[in-house]
């Protein structure tokens, strides 16, 4: 065993978080918690784990479950395409598998939403596969130790990456070496202001040694955000509030939102009034409640919230779905994007 293998494994045994998820051995809530995990810190995950596995305990819970009811339980982790990934796949393991998990990565990567970095971490983790989980911590960590140039978002550097934490773990714990490579990088080898007076990897870790953390790891692409402004429209009667639901092949897909105005970043700055007024066949006076910024990877969304009276005919013409007139008691079910969320609890809306 090389001496980053024996250093991280000792560290790991004393060092290693206490996760739920740690403490048992089932693939299931590995891969619940791997698929939470992906985007997110353990901190944020963690309770979303616990519901999530509360309310569906097994495959076949979440086979059974309606798609509404997973995305609520999803709401405010974001890339909902995750929790929609899973239920699909939920139901194609109990066709095809009888409702366990596949034990290589060769046949979990055949599962709906289960990646190359998805399939090792299951396999390595509940089924003691020899194969690396390189994930973001992982790229981190090596590329530092190694001082390796080779850039994480080219199909070259993935491989180099892949094929050196194989290496490395040769015929050791593979689930422990994954993990321990993530809590490292997560915990120690952050990608700001790395604690590496706490590395157990330090005596031989080349970047430290040059005092070049913060040149890797090295990407080949900078990251271009689109720039979106959405206009939400807050329309209620006597009862209810009209909603829509989101359709197909976007990143809050399923999810209800409010009527939606969308303006391109090109269009004049009250674009977005003059199309409500065209819409609408009034002139409106929509009243801003709340204005925030979303961040996602690849966009950037400005997001405005605003009151209005309408008919009901007039709303349905703001929008090519169909509206839902949801009652106030109800909001509170329904799946929302985060930033919606945040605007009922803020402004107490979805009580009345
Ligand atoms: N991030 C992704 N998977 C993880 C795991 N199993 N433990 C801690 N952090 C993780």
């Amino acid at each position: 065993m090389t001496a980053f293998t024996t250093k991280l494994l000792r560290w790991y045994q004393g060092h290693q978080r206490d996760l739920p998820w740690r403490r048992q051995n089932d693939p299931y809530k590995i891969w619940v918690s791997e698929v939470i995990l992906q985007q997110t810190r353990v901190e944020q995950g963690l309770p979303y784990y616990q519901r999530f596995i509360h309310r569906f305990p097994d495959v076949g819970s979440l086979a059974n479950a309606a798609e509404q009811d997973v995305l609520k339980h999803w709401q405010g982790l974001g890339y909902y395409s995750r929790a929609r990934n899973m239920h699909a796949a939920a139901r194609q393991l109990c066709n095809q598998y009888g409702g366990a998990l596949p034990k290589t990565p060769e046949a979990l990567r055949q599962i709906k939403g289960i990646g190359p970095y998805t399939a090792a971490a299951i396999a390595s983790i509940a089924f003691g596969h020899p194969i690396a989980a390189i994930d973001g911590n992982a790229y981190r960590v090596l590329s530092r130790y190694f001082a390796s140039s080779l850039p994480i978002d080219s199909s070259a550097g993935r491989k180099y990456f892949q094929d050196l934490g194989n290496q490395l773990l040769s015929d050791g714990p593979s689930g422990d070496f994954n993990q321990a490579l993530m809590d490292v990088g997560a915990g120690i080898c952050t990608p700001r202001q790395p604690q590496c007076t706490n590395c157990p990897l330090i005596d031989e870790c080349r970047a430290y040694s040059l005092s070049i953390q913060d040149a890797f790891p090295v990407k080949s692409k900078s990251l271009q955000r689109r720039e979106r402004s959405f206009h939400f429209l807050w329309v209620e009667d006597e009862n209810c509030v009209a909603f829509e639901q989101r359709q197909a092949g976007d990143i809050w897909q399923g999810l209800y939102q409010l009527p939606l105005i969308e303006q391109r970043p090109a269009d004049s700055k009250n674009a977005w009034l003059k199309t409500l007024t065209k819409l609408t066949d009034t002139k409106v006076a929509p009243q801003l409640v709340w204005h925030t910024r979303h961040l996602l990877t690849h966009q950037n969304l400005h997001i405005y919230f605003y009151k209005l009276r309408l008919t009901r005919q007039q709303t349905q013409a703001l929008s090519n779905k169909s509206i839902q007139w949801v009652p106030f008691n109800n909001i509170a079910a329904l799946p929302v994007p985060r930033p919606l969320e945040q605007l009922l609890q803020q402004k107490g809306l979805a009580r009345h």
